[in-house]
Order: structure tokens, then C-alpha cells, then sequence
């Protein structure tokens, strides 16, 4: 089989973007535009992925870690001089080399897959990703000769009248036969408008020395989107929005409202889900049957059961079981371990706690580093009293414990099985099994009092 290579584009600083972050950083539906090319690529099986990045660009390397190689491209002079950068890597290697820009989050496995597959059937040496836009403006224009046969790319800014009014735009996706790229590159030259390296110039080049140049057209011109500014980020975000949702949607997932839903890439929903308006799903989340999420709800990074609820809610990298009850307005922080068949309602915070089949924490609580058995009752108002000021310390509160409302638990401390702590305690040694525990001072009534007073004014 042919050595297949793949060079990500990524230096440019994105000037368009006016922004702090690397263009290529920039997320879309919650994953960088970067990262999104080379997940597709990384399903390819190809050899090699080199990233050229910029100078100082260290958080596109941290983003993408070792799935790619990378080189560094200094001063950025052009697409053309972006790719010769690789020469350390491929120069006169036989194979195949896909060159995709870092700004195309859209683009999918399936379209790269197909160019590649023409490519190599028809034995091009260059095979240049095309499709057709009704407003082709800033992208640079596929011209053809007579024939229909693909002579060239003009940069819109190189562009005569004739040339602009062309709507066959290049995508920024190329394939080529990779010895002839690194030849070619070594001729093109700076002397156009922008004063750049154009990569798009090697088509021109290997067609004059008499090589197949090819163009292959997608149909899926949303696919081909190239981020340059915030209004195209926008763009790219609903159109990328909408195929994840439509993904789910046709394989059983309900989606109330699927303009306000906004679901990760990385996401996966079982069947007979449904998801209501204005909720955000983030990270590795996985949803299990029947569960209901939303209204309103963010969770990232989280494991949930089936036939749970949760709504108006934030979860974070916690796991969540079958027929929990979570919400309204509950925060479910990180390391959280919630067992079938919790309930946690309005206003409960929790935080790096495990709670055991059954529990109940249904108004107002904080339960910070706890561990709660099976079956326990947080009354309402209940704390865990986790942080002395230095130090974070465990509650661990046993089965089928009953805490009062508004008490309490002074960590560390232990509430053993089956005990009962009073509402309104202050709880600072541990309650053992089944003990009634009454921490607060004894009421006094006053008879009188009020009557006494008056007479007194
Ligand atoms: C480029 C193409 C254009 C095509 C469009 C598709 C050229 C000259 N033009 O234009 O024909 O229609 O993409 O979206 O190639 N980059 C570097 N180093 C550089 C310059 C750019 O790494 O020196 C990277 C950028 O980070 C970006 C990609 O290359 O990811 C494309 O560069 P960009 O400036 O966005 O090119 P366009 O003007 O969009
Ligand atoms: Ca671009």
C-alpha cells in the first residue's frame, strides 16, 4: 500500500480573528477547530500527521499532544512555505500527502477518505478539494480550460473580474503525489498580490511540467468552511450544531428545541432520550435510555444512567446512575458519585461526594468530600463542613442515617448506620449506630416576657 501523509496547516496567527487565542484554538461546539481536523484525519489510518505551527504557538502543540508531529513555522509567508516546512519529514518519500487547513472544522473523514480514494484511482498528481458557494468571496477560484480540466487557482485578491465571478472555490484540501509537492514548492514564488507562498500554485506548476492535476467537487460545500473571522466561527458552530443534533435525532434521540441544544462532538445519547431546550451537553458525556435532561442543564464530561432527570442543573465530571431525580437548580461538582435512585433537589450543592443507592438530598444543602450510604435523608439546609481554612476533610455519613434540617456535620466526623442527628445541631464527634444525636443549646421559655416589657416602657 502507498505511505499516506497528511500535513495540518495551523501557523497563521488568525488576523482576521482579532483575538488573543490561535485561530486554529478557537472552539467549535466546545472542541478546537484543530482538534476537530485531526480527529478526522486520525481515523485515516495514514502514516504520519505533521502540524506546522507558529512561532510561540506551544498551545497548539499542548492541545494536540503526540497525536501529530510538529515543525515551526517562523515567519508565516504563505501556505506554499508552510508546507515546505515538512521537508525534514517527507521530501522525497513515494506516498500520498493530504494537505488540510487548520480553520475547516467541518470536514469529515467520509469527504477526505473519497478524495483520497480519486486521487489514487485516477493517478493525479495533484488532487485539489473543490466545491461550488453561491458567495465565493475571499476564497480563492478554480479555474478550468475549455475542456473542464482544472488549470490553476487564483487567490481572490490576484483575481481578474472574469475569475472573481467563478463560484468553484478551493477549499483549502488538497492531495498530492508527495515527492512532486516538495519539488514543486521549491518553485513557487512570492510575486503576487499578498506577496505570500501560495501552496495553490503547485497545481499550475506540476500542469505546465505535463503532471495530472485533478479537482474532485463535494456536493457538501458546508463541509469545506474555512474560519477566518467570528462571523464565519458563528457560522460553523450552527452548521456543525446541526449535524451532531441531526445525528442523534435520527438515531432515537428526542430533541425538543434543536436551535437551542447544543451538543458536543464527543457526546453519545441513547435511544428514547430526550433533551429539552437550552441545555448544553460538554466533553466524553454519555446519556444512557430514557433519561430526561433539560431543561436548561449544562453537564460536561459526565456518565449518566438511565430513566434519570435532570433539569435546570449543572454536572460536572461525575457519574450519575439510573432513576436519579437531580434539580431543579442543583450543582453536581466534580468526582461526584451519585447512585440509582438519588434524589437531589432545589438548591443542593455537591462536591467530590458519593452517595449510595436511595439517598435524599432534596433542598438546600452542601455536601463537600462525603460519602453517604444507602438510603439516607439530608434534611433541608444540611452542611458538610469540609474546609477548616487549610485543609478539606471527610464526612462519611452510613445507611439509612437521618440528618436534620439545618445541622451541622464538622469534618471530619462519621454518622454510623441508622443514626439520627436532630435539626438544628452542630455536630462535631461521631454519632454511633442508631444513637440520636441533639447538639444544639436547650430552648427556654420565658412566660410573660412581652407583657413585662410593655409595662416597663
Ligand atoms: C486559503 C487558500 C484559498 C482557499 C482557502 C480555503 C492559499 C494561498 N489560499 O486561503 O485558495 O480558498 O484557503 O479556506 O492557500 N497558514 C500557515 N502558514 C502561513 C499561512 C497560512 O500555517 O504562512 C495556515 C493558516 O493557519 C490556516 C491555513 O494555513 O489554517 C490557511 O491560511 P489562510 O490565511 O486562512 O488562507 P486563506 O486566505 O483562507
Ligand atoms: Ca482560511
Amino acid at each position: 500500500m502507498t505511505n499516506r501523509f497528511a500535513v495540518v496547516l495551523a501557523a497563521g496567527k488568525g488576523t482576521r480573528m482579532k483575538s488573543k487565542l490561535y485561530k486554529v484554538l478557537h472552539p467549535v461546539c466546545g472542541k478546537p477547530m484543530v482538534q476537530h481536523v485531526v480527529d478526522q484525519l486520525n481515523t485515516l489510518e495514514l502514516d504520519q500527521i505533521i502540524t506546522i505551527v507558529g512561532h510561540g504557538a506551544e498551545t497548539v502543540q499542548d492541545q494536540l499532544g503526540d497525536q501529530t508531529a510538529y515543525v515551526v513555522q517562523e515567519e508565516q509567508l504563505g501556505t506554499g512555505h508552510a508546507v515546505r516546512m515538512a521537508d525534514s519529514y517527507l521530501e522525497g518519500k513515494p506516498g500520498t500527502t493530504v494537505v488540510v487547513c487548520g480553520d475547516t472544522p467541518l470536514l469529515t473523514s467520509d469527504t477526505l477518505n473519497e478524495l483520497m480514494e480519486q486521487h489514487e484511482s485516477v493517478q493525479a498528481k495533484v488532487t485539489v478539494l473543490t466545491t461550488d458557494i453561491t458567495d465565493p468571496t475571499g476564497y480563492g477560484r478554480v479555474i478550468r480550460d475549455g475542456q473542464g480540466h482544472v488549470e490553476k487557482i487564483v487567490e481572490e485578491k490576484d483575481a481578474s473580474s472574469d475569475e472573481k465571478s467563478v463560484k468553484e472555490i478551493n477549499t483549502g484540501t488538497y492531495c498530492f503525489d508527495n515527492e512532486l509537492l516538495f519539488e514543486s514548492l521549491k518553485q513557487v514564488s512570492n510575486d503576487n498580490s499578498q506577496g505570500e507562498y501560495y501552496l495553490p500554485d503547485v497545481l499550475e506548476i506540476a500542469k505546465n511540467q505535463g503532471e495530472k492535476v485533478a479537482a474532485f467537487k463535494t456536493p457538501n460545500d458546508e463541509e469545506t468552511i474555512g474560519v477566518n473571522d467570528r462571523v464565519a466561527l458563528a457560522n460553523a458552530e450552527r452548521l456543525l450544531r446541526d449535524r451532531i443534533n441531526k445525528e442523534h435525532m435520527r438515531a432515537g434521540v428526542t430533541i425538543v428545541d434543536p436551535q437551542q441544544t447544543y451538543i458536543g462532538p464527543d457526546v453519545s445519547i441513547e435511544a428514547d432520550v430526550i433533551i429539552e431546550p437550552g441545555s448544553v451537553i460538554k466533553g466524553e458525556t454519555t446519556i444512557g435510555a430514557d433519561t430526561v435532561i433539560g431543561p436548561h442543564t449544562e453537564l460536561k464530561d459526565c456518565q449518566i444512567g438511565e430513566r434519570t432527570l435532570i433539569k435546570q442543573s449543572v454536572v460536572t465530571e461525575s457519574h450519575v446512575g439510573s432513576d436519579v431525580q437531580i434539580g431543579p437548580f442543583a450543582h453536581i461538582r466534580p468526582d461526584s458519585y451519585i447512585q440509582d435512585e438519588v434524589k437531589i433537589g432545589n438548591f443542593v450543592e455537591v462536591k467530590k461526594t458519593n452517595m449510595a443507592k436511595g439517598s435524599k438530598a432534596s433542598h438546600l444543602s452542601y455536601l463537600g468530600d462525603a460519602k453517604l450510604g444507602k438510603d439516607v435523608n439530608v434534611g433541608c439546609g444540611v452542611i458538610t463542613v469540609n474546609y477548616d481554612g487549610r485543609k478539606k476533610h471527610k464526612t462519611i455519613i452510613e445507611d439509612g442515617a437521618f440528618i436534620g434540617c439545618n445541622a451541622n456535620l464538622i469534618a471530619p466526623v462519621r454518622i454510623e448506620e441508622g443514626a439520627y442527628v436532630a435539626a438544628g445541631s452542630t455536630i462535631t464527634k461521631d454519632v454511633p449506630e442508631k444513637a440520636l444525636s441533639i447538639a444544639r443549646s436547650r430552648q427556654e421559655n420565658k412566660e410573660g416576657y412581652v407583657e413585662r416589657l410593655n409595662k416597663r416602657s
